[in-house]
């Protein structure tokens, strides 16, 4: 025996240890109340299904219920995906400009299991991946400055003075959360000129693809450019309202084989665990196919009414200055603390908030963005209507 131990002694890791979500550090300090007299009104969970109002279409459930009642799609998938939810998903995206093999398409753990393959693949110890600020909390800590005043578009000579030898890679969040931006064609061309200059690859989250609102085009990456590889990742979370069911993909577009060790890489990650189970992955091609158009239409309708509405009592709020989302989920709101007694930053005023109105909503500070909150602009209109009238009676008593 080599072992001399006399005792349990059981430690967790380093990796347990170091592994931190900046969203629960700040949403643990905001206490919920019990004994709270008015409903809780939650504006900060990014699942647009928790309301009711927002559901999948049947032909989503028809699709899966089709696969389990098969009894054929019960087994493990191949590592990187099955070869028809590849194809249906390389189908699906292919544009003229950005074409996609089945090979090009990996099936991954939801888009957050895409993202952390990505990861994975281009950084080792020591690198760094320039992200957005504010941005998606999953990603880590260096951040590219963005402007609210210009539709949080990226401070693009403040992004180009932080690549370095370590910089593995430029992370792009199109549409935005939280921003709920929706980049136009020159400013994606401007960040594409930035990667090719400095020969530095992107990965384009495109999760919100498509949910964009009037009057605004989202572009995927991969088609403003024929130099800079991508890796563009995305999922049915959100355009298909199945957060849950766990789906995710990367897209590898490199049309000049600079990716190729990165896509043998990429396929050995997979191998480490299987991406999403095998009755959805059999779905996908009915889904992709058979979601009709006027489900996406009504998906979005019912966002822009729900924008509209809050940023119409919002901005009747004084003290706080909503920014216009262009698509996704979400809306900003800037704080003016100068015009408040006792809120002096975004994390008092969500907890105030929360404390005397029993309404969430996520401080900046979460996204790395100080005096800005974030609402998620899912719920009801019902609740929404609320969740205003009492944000502008809790302003009105912390006024000057
Ligand atoms: C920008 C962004 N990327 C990725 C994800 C993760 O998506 P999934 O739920 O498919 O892991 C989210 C989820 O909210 C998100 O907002």
């Amino acid at each position: 025996m080599s072992s001399d131990r006399t005792n349990w002694n059981i430690k967790s890791s380093r990796t347990a240890k170091q592994a931190h979500n900046p969203i629960r550090a700040i949403v643990d300090q905001l206490k919920l109340d019990p004994n709270a007299t008015k409903p809780l009104i939650s504006l900060s969970i990014g699942d647009p299904t928790i309301f009711g109002n927002f559901n999948v279409d049947p032909s989503i459930n028809q699709a899966v219920s089709k696969q389990l009642n098969s009894y054929r799609s019960n087994g493990y998938p191949p590592a990187d995906g099955t070869l028809q939810a590849r194809t249906a998903i390389a189908k699906e995206y292919s544009t003229p400009e950005a074409p996609l093999a089945p090979s090009d398409v990996i099936l991954a753990n939801g888009c957050s299991g895409a993202l952390e393959m990505c990861v994975n693949v281009l950084c080792n110890e020591g690198s760094n991946i320039l992200i957005p600020r504010p941005g998606f909390s999953l990603y880590a800590s260096l951040a590219a400055t963005r402007f609210p005043e210009k539709s949080w578009e990226a401070d693009l000579a403040h992004l180009e003075s932080l690549i370095d030898e370590k910089t593995s890679a430029i992370l792009v969040n199109n549409p935005s959360n939280p921003c709920g931006s929706v980049y136009s064609r020159e400013h994606l061309q401007a960040i594409l000129a930035v990667a090719e200059r400095h020969h530095v690859p992107i990965i384009s989250d495109e999760i919100y693809c498509d949910l964009v609102f009037d009057g605004h085009t989202f572009f995927p990456m991969a088609t403003l450019t024929s130099t800079v590889p991508i890796l563009a990742v995305g999922g049915l979370a959100k355009k298909w309202l199945v957060p849950g069911w766990r789906v995710g993909w990367i897209m590898i577009h490199d049309r000049n084989r600079i990716f190729s060790e990165i896509n043998d890489g990429l396929h050995q990650l997979a191998q480490i665990i299987l991406g999403p189970n095998s009755l959805i992955q059999a779905a996908i091609p009915d889904i992709l196919e058979n979601t009709p158009a006027s489900f996406f239409e009504a998906t979005i309708q019912q966002l822009q009414d729900n924008v509209n509405l809050s940023i119409d009592r919002v901005s009747k709020i004084d003290g706080l200055v909503p920014v216009n989302p262009q698509g996704a989920m979400y809306m900003m709101v800037g704080i003016q603390t100068e015009k408040f007694n006792d809120i002096e930053n975004d994390v008092q005023f969500s907890a105030k908030l929360l404390a005397e109105e029993n309404v969430v909503c996520l401080p900046g500070e979460c996204f790395n963005y100080p005096n800005y909150v974030r609402f998620v602009i899912t719920p009801t209109i019902d609740r929404l209507e609320e969740a205003y009238k009492r944000m502008d009676e809790f302003c009105a008593r912390h006024r000057k």
